[in-house]
């Protein structure tokens, strides 16, 4: 699986540790920066990491900035997306298993570091359930339209 990554200011630290860690684990990761510690906009780069899903080059993202927020509402203005900033391990997986969330956002000051790996670790772990949320999911998506 191919996974895009990327960051503000203030998720470089937890960016970097994730990007490692999934490379350890086996994934083909695609880090679209910040690469060193500079003030950027966090939309800049959700756009970047969400292009790369949309445009089918990955298949899932995960996007760190101060809160997760900021990353997540950008996210899901891109056709396509579906995010979730996430700060605990019940969203993590739920994201994944009823909402099919192709992104996961974190809040690099909202978590630790290996929470944050946990995180990862779930989200990337975790298939949709498809069956009764398929439909929900797709009432979602035709929002959109
Ligand atoms: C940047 O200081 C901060 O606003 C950003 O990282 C993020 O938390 C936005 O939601």
């Amino acid at each position: 699986m191919k996974i895009a990554i990327g960051c503000d200011h203030g998720g470089l630290e937890h960016k970097n540790a994730i990007a490692e860690h999934l490379k350890a684990r086996g994934f083909e990761v695609t880090d679209l920066g910040i690469y060193e510690q500079v003030s950027v906009d966090y939309p800049d780069i959700a756009v970047k990491v969400c292009n790369k899903i949309t445009n089918g080059e990955a298949q899932l993202g995960i996007l760190i900035c101060g809160t997760g927020i900021g990353m997540s509402i950008a996210a899901n203005k891109v056709k396509g997306i579906r995010a979730a900033a996430c700060s605990e391990h019940f969203s993590a997986k739920y994201t994944r298993l009823h909402n099919n969330s192709n992104v996961l956002c974190l809040g690099g000051r909202v978590i630790g570091v290996g929470t944050a790996l946990e995180l990862v670790d779930l989200f990337v772990d975790t298939e949709f359930e498809g069956g009764r949320h398929e439909n929900r999911v797709n009432k979602i998506m035709n929002i959109e339209k």
